[in-house]
């Protein structure tokens, strides 16, 4: 008894500078992570949230891994834009992103179309870029978005020239250049409730792993709507359904966005109740690690680009300051951890009525 209320007094010090990360990790997840881009470096205001180790334990660059950031011609590696994000990240974990995309793609890897070509391509690319990033990076995306909303293959120049066997060997190169680090096949719209997408994700992790491929997680990026996010369980039903192929799972690119702007109150707190079913959702899977946001601040999404009129997506405003749904998200985590450190008695108790209960044959 004594003894725990002295573990909580830490946790709620006043004036303690303890936020999303700390409560995370005191929940039991291995991180509350962010992406950070390189336009962001030279605001002091951000960069001071992004480097605060109790806010964010973990980083992901939005840009500067990717293939055309890192090989944007045959053969010729730069890592200046990835290296500038790394810095940031420090001593945190990563969450490396990304090898294997469709997207931000150089020109040269779209006309190759043989197979022998396209598979020794692949492997100098991962080979290069992981050798480059090897012990900085607890995880790293392998493949992205392989998978059509149908749950048919992509048509991707990597699937055009070697059919879906680019997935296993793209892991099987991963998991010999840098054995530490955790792989992942990440995807969008995998987040929601068990669908053709989810099912054709999961039959091929299975089917690349049946080939010899080391993938140790499944990536749920979790670009969703205010509105129409999905609620805990449907969240937690799908954890469940990757968690029979995979040992981690993780939220890595989560942003919710208004479809309309300018936004009242009631839309903010909408947004906020959508945060929590997620982090709920998270805490609720054994397996789920963690969770990292696309970008903590609204004027670093990418949302009103690719979705004109669309956007005020993350915990933070332009101005830097907090919205409900930072609020709503640090008390949940706030909850969690507090229900954590006192679960050795809720356990102790539950144990103590179950050996009476079990004495007393009458009871049953
Ligand atoms: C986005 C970046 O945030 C943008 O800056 C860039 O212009 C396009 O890519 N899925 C992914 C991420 O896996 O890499 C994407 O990031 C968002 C969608």
């Amino acid at each position: 008894m004594h003894l725990h209320a002295y573990l909580l007094i830490p946790l709620f010090l006043p004036g303690v500078s303890a936020q999303l990360n700390h409560y995370a990790q005191a929940a039991g997840l291995k991180f509350f992570g962010t992406a950070v881009d390189n336009g962001a470096l030279g605001n002091a205001a951000y960069m001071a949230i992004a480097r605060d180790a109790d806010e964010f334990g973990s980083v992901t660059p939005a840009n500067g891994q990717k293939w055309a950031n890192t090989e944007a011609s045959r053969g010729s590696f730069g890592f200046g834009m990835g290296d500038a994000v790394a810095a940031v990240a420090g001593e945190r974990l990563m969450r490396c992103h990304t090898l294997v995309w469709h997207n931000q793609l150089p020109g040269w890897v779209n006309s190759i179309f043989s197979r022998s070509d396209m598979e020794s391509v692949i492997t100098t690319h991962i080979t290069n870029v992981m050798n480059h990033y090897k012990g900085q990076c607890y995880s790293w995306d392998v493949v992205n978005e392989a998978v059509e909303d149908d749950g048919s293959f992509r048509q991707s120049p990597m699937f055009r020239a070697m059919g879906e066997d680019f997935i296993a060997h793209s892991f099987k190169v991963a998991a010999s250049v840098d054995p530490a680090a955790k792989l992942y096949y990440n995807d969008f719209n995998i987040e929601r409730y068990i669908n053709d997408k989810i099912r054709a994700v999961r039959a091929l992790v299975s089917r690349a792993q049946a080939a010899g491929a080391r993938i140790d997680g499944i990536g749920m990026q979790d670009h969703a709507r205010v509105g129409s996010a999905q609620s805990q369980k449907e969240l937690t039903d799908t954890m469940e359904f990757f968690a029979e192929v995979v040992d981690e799972l993780a939220y890595t690119e989560v942003d919710i966005r208004h479809t309309r702007l300018p936004v009242g109150d009631e839309e903010r707190e909408q947004q906020a109740r959508d945060y929590v079913e997620m982090v709920r959702a998270c805490l609720a899977v054994e397996k789920c690690v963690g969770i990292t946001v696309w970008d903590f601040a609204d004027q670093y999404s990418w949302i009103p680009n690719e979705f004109p009129g669309e956007g005020e997506a993350c915990l933070f405003d332009r101005n830097l300051q907090k919205k409900p749904a930072y609020h709503s998200v640090l008390s949940v985590l706030q909850s969690a951890a507090a229900e954590r450190t006192a679960a050795p008695e809720i356990t102790a108790t539950a144990t103590t009525l179950e050996t009476v209960a079990t004495a007393d044959p009458a009871g049953k």
